[in-house]
């Protein structure tokens, strides 16, 4: 499998570089998403050696942070937007681009069949059931090394008061305070609608309740170090009694979650 990774790497690296282009703004938005894919595939790695996982775990792994956003660069070029809503899932456009590349046939099925249900699952409000614990394992295994590096892309504009430091391709609201009923999703501790964010504090929080989502100590751990989690507290407007319970809910869950040891049933 080795082989087949490195020809995987190789046609990957390739295949972000056709899309560059002279137009400065979709330049950034490829340079963005090629850099994210790097990182995102390091920490895929990073993650399944911390976990004790054996080589062709890690392999694939690997795999599925090297392709997890390859349905980005034609969402981008068709679309001239990542939103998902305004364009397509691009999880499912992942796995099209996957479905026309001829060395994905060289994987055994069942690894072809772990690998896609990690990609289409990633950017889902949670993973889809299955009793499956390869799936579920590389499942959530993309999920945190993308929010990892997803903190990594939206610091400026998480812990800001502008829109400064946003992509350009970010909408941006203009009012700073977290919403009424978002500061009460907060409060309980509760994952929040995207389609219900009106303000650019409930984007804030929208990221912020992601903690919650967190699969592995380990991630959460480096999310903490890095101090994303500070700094989007820290720009959070209401400054009151209910924003402050939602603080200490979450700050609670951080110590207990960073105390544990992860462990995995495979
Ligand atoms: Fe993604």
């Amino acid at each position: 499998m080795k082989g087949l990774l490195r020809e995987m790497h190789s046609w990957m690296a390739d295949y972000m570089k056709s899309f560059y282009t002279e137009e400065d703004d979709v330049q950034n938005a490829i340079r963005l998403k090629e850099l994210h894919t790097g990182y995102v595939t390091a920490h895929c790695r990073e993650l399944a050696a911390c976990l004790g996982l054996d080589e062709h775990q890690r392999q694939l792994a690997e795999m599925v942070g090297l392709f997890h956003d390859v349905g980005r660069f034609r969402q981008y070029t068709i679309y001239k937007t990542f939103n998902d809503s305004r364009s397509e899932d691009h999880a499912e456009l992942a796995l099209k681009v996957l479905d026309e590349l001829p060395f994905m046939k060289k994987l055994p099925p069942e690894d072809e069949a772990v690998v896609r249900f990690a990609i289409g699952s990633h950017n889902k409000k949670a993973i889809p059931p299955t009793k499956d614990r390869q799936m579920l394992l590389m499942a959530k295994i993309i999920r945190d090394a993308d929010k990892l590096d997803i903190y990594r892309v939206l610091r400026p504009y998480l812990t800001g008061d502008t829109s400064e430091g946003a992509p350009n391709f970010i909408e941006v609201q203009s009012r700073q305070e977290v919403s009424p009923d978002f500061l009460e999703i907060f409060v309980a501790g509760k994952q929040a609608d995207y389609h219900q964010i009106r303000t650019h504090g409930d984007r804030k929080l929208v990221r912020l309740l992601w903690i919650y989502d967190i699969n592995f100590s380990w991630t959460l751990r480096r999310i903490v170090e890095a101090g994303y989690v500070d700094d989007i507290i820290a720009s959070l407007e209401p400054k009151n009694e209910r924003m402050q319970m939602g603080i200490d809910r979450l700050q609670g869950y951080i110590k207990r979650k960073c105390a544990e040891e992860d462990c995995i049933e495979i």
